[in-house]
């Protein structure tokens, strides 16, 4: 392949070790997107006539649409996507393919590439959380006032429903839409025309070029754009943080799905069997779900690692950058689909929600909200519900069962209304303001969901 100054043949285990064609294919789209751009510049600069620019586009044309229709042979010979295309477009038409390469290095071709993928693969990460996001916003319109226990410690601490516990993973995942459009924003800067390193002394209109791929910007400094990686690192620190939102709901829905707590039951379609045990239903898609965010911060610490140490600018380390990125793009991808459509088909089972959540034990803050409305000082307060739930595990009986004078007996702070705590339509009410789970909240913000996901 590499002609001039070698006399040797590259070894096969060289080939073997160094081809990333194997998964740098997936590019393809993005390279035959620059490559045309890249020749319409070279059109614009007087290097190539109109007949040459228009065999290039044509051919590439032709390649992009036979890889597409998996007629396209890829060759470890050739390395990489950039040489393949390249080649093949040389063998379709001859001397102008020959041309195409000027005032371009693969080291710009690549991080161009890798650019427009992430753009584009963001684009279709962001309409797969909105999915998600839609889905949970349905789930949580569904069952918005059904009450269950909220845990701390995964100890019962106080009542909050299941609107306000799926909403919580809605407000988690937009925080990740915007992550997501940020990191796209960055990225979204071309670095062709830096060439190999240092440019080119053949100078090729750059910001026509970018505005032809739909970049906003240029690169500012050839050696930056060659060298760094940042925006595969930052994607994929956006895709492991969104793995690890995912990851805290399907432990929520284990939980949930167990016998132990059976808040939910997932639909049959989402659940798998035992091959021993025939009673059970596994929450496989979760424990994956779980499983999977581990792969995702793999993928953001093997990249981090494999750049850290590199002087600038281009290191063959860096084609370690790809799978990485593919494989956390497509396990993200798989993962917000396959859970969008769990929880759409999930139900919520109210009789065991109702159960839990009639623990009385679950407002004992409530009360000691009770005696600071009456003048206690809170900790004082705590300390005197405290004193109350001991006697009440102590004996056996339901905190909202002890008599007024057992409550007394404590304290005199407890009034003759004590027992009026023990009310949740009434703790529901009290907690008005934002972001506590007050029924009016919790419709406030499925409206603005709803009017924000269309
Ligand atoms: N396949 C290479 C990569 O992914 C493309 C750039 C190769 N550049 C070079 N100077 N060998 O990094």
């Amino acid at each position: 392949m590499w002609t001039g100054r070698f006399s040797q043949a590259t070894a096969d285990l060289v080939l073997k070790y160094g081809e990333s064609i194997s998964y740098d294919w997936k590019l393809y789209r993005h390279d035959i997107a620059g490559s045309i751009a890249h020749a319409r510049a070279q059109l614009r600069a007087g290097m190539l006539t109109q007949a040459e620019f228009e065999a290039i586009e044509s051919g590439l044309k032709s390649i992009l649409a036979d890889i597409e229709a998996g007629n396209f042979d890829w060759s470890i010979k050739l390395e990489d996507v950039h040489m393949n295309i390249e080649s093949e477009l040389t063998r379709r038409i001859g001397a102008p393919g020959a041309k195409l390469h000027t005032a371009r290095s693969r080291n710009d071709q690549v991080a161009t590439d890798t650019r427009l993928y992430c753009r584009a693969e963001i684009d279709t990460t962001l309409s797969l959380l909105q999915e998600m996001q839609r889905a949970l916003v349905a789930k949580a319109e569904q069952y918005a006032e059904v009450r269950i226990p909220g845990y701390t410690h995964l100890q019962r601490a106080q009542p909050v429903t299941v609107g306000h516990h799926l909403l919580a993973y809605v407000e988690m995942l937009g925080r990740d839409v915007a992550r997501l459009q940020d990191c796209r924003r960055r990225l979204n800067v071309s670095p062709l025309g830096s060439g190999a390193i240092a440019g080119s002394t053949i100078n090729l209109d750059r910001a026509a070029i970018a505005a032809e791929l739909g970049f906003d910007a240029v690169t500012e400094n050839s050696m930056d754009a060659i060298a760094d990686r940042d925006y595969i690192m930052e994607t994929l620190f956006c895709l492991s943080l969104i793995g690890t939102h995912l990851s805290r709901l399907s432990e929520d829905l284990v939980l949930w799905s167990s016998a132990e707590f059976g808040f939910c039951t997932l639909s049959d379609a989402h659940t798998t069997g035992s091959s021993l045990m025939p009673q059970k239903k596994n929450p496989d898609v979760s424990e994956l779900t779980r499983g999977k965010s581990g792969r995702l911060y793999g993928n953001l610490v093997s990249v981090m690692v494999a750049v850290k140490g590199l002087p600038l600018t281009y290191n063959r380390d860096l084609q370690e950058d790809k799978e990485p990125l593919f494989d956390s793009f497509e396990t993200i991808s798989l993962a917000l689909r396959v859970n969008a459509e769990m929880v759409a088909a999930m139900r919520i089972n109210e009789d065991k929600c109702a159960a839990a959540v009639a623990d009385p034990l679950l407002l004992a803050t409530d009360l000691a909200d009770y005696l600071v409305r009456r003048g206690v000082p809170f900790r004082h307060a705590h300390e005197l519900v405290g004193k109350a739930v001991a006697v009440a595990v102590g004996s056996g009986t339901p905190l909202n069962q002890l008599t007024l004078e057992q409550f007394r007996a404590i304290s005199p702070e407890y009034g003759e209304d004590v027992h009026s705590v023990f009310n949740l339509d009434r703790a529901f009410e009290l907690r008005t303001n934002p972001g506590a789970p007050n029924p009016a909240n919790t419709a406030r913000r499925i409206a603005h969901w709803k009017s924000l996901l269309g």
